[in-house]
C-alpha cells in the first residue's frame, strides 16, 4: 500500500498544467463504448484508476478499450454484454453510467445496486425514475437494478432531487434518450461542465441535444451515434486543488489549462479570502499577497461552490485567523476530513452539515488517514503546510482522481514523495 510523505513550509512556485477532466472522461468512455457503432478516439484522457477501472468494466461487456499516452481508444463493435456485476460497481460508483446506455442500446441492463460511500448515503432514485420516464420497467432483484424497455420513448421529466440537480442523473437519462423515439426534455438538469462535455461529445456522434450547461437540455432521438474524435476539458477540481495549494503554501501557481467559467465559484472565494488571481488566456496566477481573511462556504451544484472541493477549501480555512463557516448542502455528511486535519492541530467542529472552523496559526505534521478522493487532497494540502512530517495513507483514494499529484507537486517545489509500504 503507497502512502505519500510530506514535509511541510515550502512554497509553491511555478506553473502547472492540468489534465483531462475525470468526471467528463468516464461518462464519454461509456457513450463511446455502448452508444456508437464505430471507434472512437478520446484525448486528454487522465491515465488515472477510475478511468482504467471503468475500462475495465466496459471489456467486461465485450468492447475493445486502448489506453495509451492521454488518449482512450475505445472500439464498440464487438460490444455484447448488458450486466454491470457486484465487483465493478462496488468499486466505483460512476458505473451505474452504463445503464441508461446499455437500456438504449439492448432494450434491457443488469447493474449492481451502488451502496453508500464513505461521504453517506447516495442514492441512484433520480436515475431510475428517469429511466422509468422513458418508458422502462425498472425492478430491483437480488442487489441489482433489472431496467427493460421493448423501445426508449422520449417524454418530459423533472430530475431535480432533494439536494438539487443530479450530475450522474442527468447524464445517464441524456445518453439513453438519444437513441429514443422522439423528444426527451430534462427539467432540473444538472448544468455541471462536464455534462456540457459529455453534450458536446454524444452531438458529434450524431445526436440532438440542446440545452446543456441550462437546467433544461432537449434531445431529440436519433436512429444511431457513429464514433468521433474528442478533447476532454481540463479537470475543473484539480484545478481548485492546486489554486488552494498555491494559497496554504504562500506561493505563486500558474495553474494552466483552468478555464475562468469552470472555477468561478471557487476563485471568487479564494479572491473573497484575498488570494490573488490574474486570468488570461492559457488559465489563471494564483499568488499570496498578504493577510487573509476567514469566510464562509455553502457548496451547491454548478454554478455554486462544488462540494468536491469543500474538504480541500476546508484545510486553507482551518490556518486563516477567524471563523469560518462551511456548510455542505449536497452531501451532509461529507466531513471525514475534519477530524484528521484535527489531528494535525486544527480546530473544526462539526454540528449537522456545517463545519465551524477557528483558524490556527499552523498545523503541524501527523500520520492522517484519505478516506476517500477529495478529504484525501485534503490531507495532502494540508501536509504542504503544516511543520513537519505528515504521512497520508490510503493513498488509493487520492489515486482515483489526481493524475501524478506528487510529481506535479514536486516541479512545484513541494517536498511529496509516495513510498510503499
Ligand atoms: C458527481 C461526481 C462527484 C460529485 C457529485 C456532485 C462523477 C463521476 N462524480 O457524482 O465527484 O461530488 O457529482 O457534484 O461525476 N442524488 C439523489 N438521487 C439520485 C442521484 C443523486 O438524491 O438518484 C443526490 C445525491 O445523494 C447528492 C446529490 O443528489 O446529494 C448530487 O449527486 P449527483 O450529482 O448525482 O452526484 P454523482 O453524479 O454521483
Amino acid at each position: 500500500m503507497d502512502i505519500f510523505v510530506i514535509r511541510g513550509g515550502n512554497r509553491l512556485e511555478g506553473e502547472v498544467k492540468l489534465s483531462g477532466s475525470k468526471n467528463a472522461t468516464l461518462p464519454i468512455e461509456v457513450a463511446a463504448a455502448i452508444l456508437a457503432d464505430s471507434p472512437s478516439i478520446i484525448r486528454n484522457a487522465p491515465d488515472l484508476r477510475d478511468v482504467r477501472f471503468m475500462g475495465n468494466l466496459l471489456e467486461h461487456l465485450g468492447v475493445k478499450v486502448e489506453y495509451e499516452s492521454s488518449t482512450l481508444r475505445v472500439d464498440p463493435r464487438t460490444l455484447s454484454g448488458y450486466e454491470a456485476p457486484y465487483e465493478f460497481v462496488s468499486q466505483m460508483r460512476a458505473s451505474i453510467y452504463v445503464l441508461g446506455p446499455l437500456l438504449a442500446r439492448f432494450g434491457r441492463a443488469k447493474v449492481s445496486f451502488p451502496g453508500g460511500c464513505a461521504f453517506g448515503p447516495r442514492p441512484v432514485d433520480l436515475h431510475i425514475k428517469g429511466m422509468e420516464a422513458l418508458g422502462a420497467q425498472v425492478r430491483i432483484e437480488h442487489g441489482y437494478i433489472i431496467a427493460e424497455a421493448e423501445k426508449l420513448k422520449g417524454r418530459e421529466m423533472d430530475l431535480l432531487g432533494p439536494h438539487g440537480s443530479s450530475v450522474g442523473a442527468t447524464g445517464n437519462v441524456m445518453m439513453a434518450a438519444t437513441l429514443a423515439e422522439g423528444v426527451t426534455v430534462i427539467r432540473g438538469a444538472a448544468r455541471e461542465p462536464e455534462i456540457v462535455d459529455l453534450a458536446r461529445f454524444l452531438n458529434a456522434m450524431g445526436a440532438r441535444i440542446e440545452g446543456a450547461g441550462t437546467p433544461v437540455i432537449t434531445i431529440y432521438g436519433v436512429r444511431e451515434l457513429h464514433g468521433v474524435e474528442h478533447t476532454v476539458i481540463p479537470d475543473r477540481i484539480e484545478a481548485g486543488t492546486f489554486m488552494v495549494a498555491a494559497a496554504i503554501t504562500r506561493g505563486s501557481v500558474r495553474v494552466k489549462g483552468a478555464v475562468s467559467q469552470h472555477v468561478e465559484a471557487v476563485s471568487e472565494k479564494l479572491s473573497e479570502v484575498g488570494i490573488s488571481m490574474e486570468w488570461d488566456e492559457n488559465g489563471v496566477k494564483v499568488s499570496w499577497d498578504g493577510t487573509l481573511k476567514a469566510v464562509d462556504v455553502r457548496t451547491s451544484p454548478f454554478p455554486g461552490f462544488p462540494t468536491d472541493m469543500q474538504p480541500i477549501i476546508t484545510s486553507l480555512l482551518a490556518v486563516i485567523p477567524g471563523i469560518s463557516v462551511v456548510t455542505e448542502t449536497v452531501y451532509y455528511e461529507r466531513f471525514k476530513h475534519a477530524s484528521e486535519l484535527n489531528r494535525m492541530g486544527a480546530d473544526i467542529r462539526i454540528e449537522a452539515n456545517t463545519a465551524i472552523i477557528h483558524g490556527v496559526e499552523r498545523l503541524s505534521g501527523a500520520p492522517v488517514m484519505a478516506s476517500d478522493l477529495r478529504s484525501g487532497a485534503a490531507l495532502v494540502v494540508a501536509g504542504l503546510a503544516a511543520e513537519g512530517e505528515t504521512t497520508v495513507s490510503r493513498v488509493y483514494h487520492i489515486d482515483r482522481g489526481y493524475e501524478h499529484l506528487e510529481r506535479k507537486l514536486t516541479a512545484l517545489g513541494a517536498d511529496i514523495s509516495r513510498q510503499s509500504i
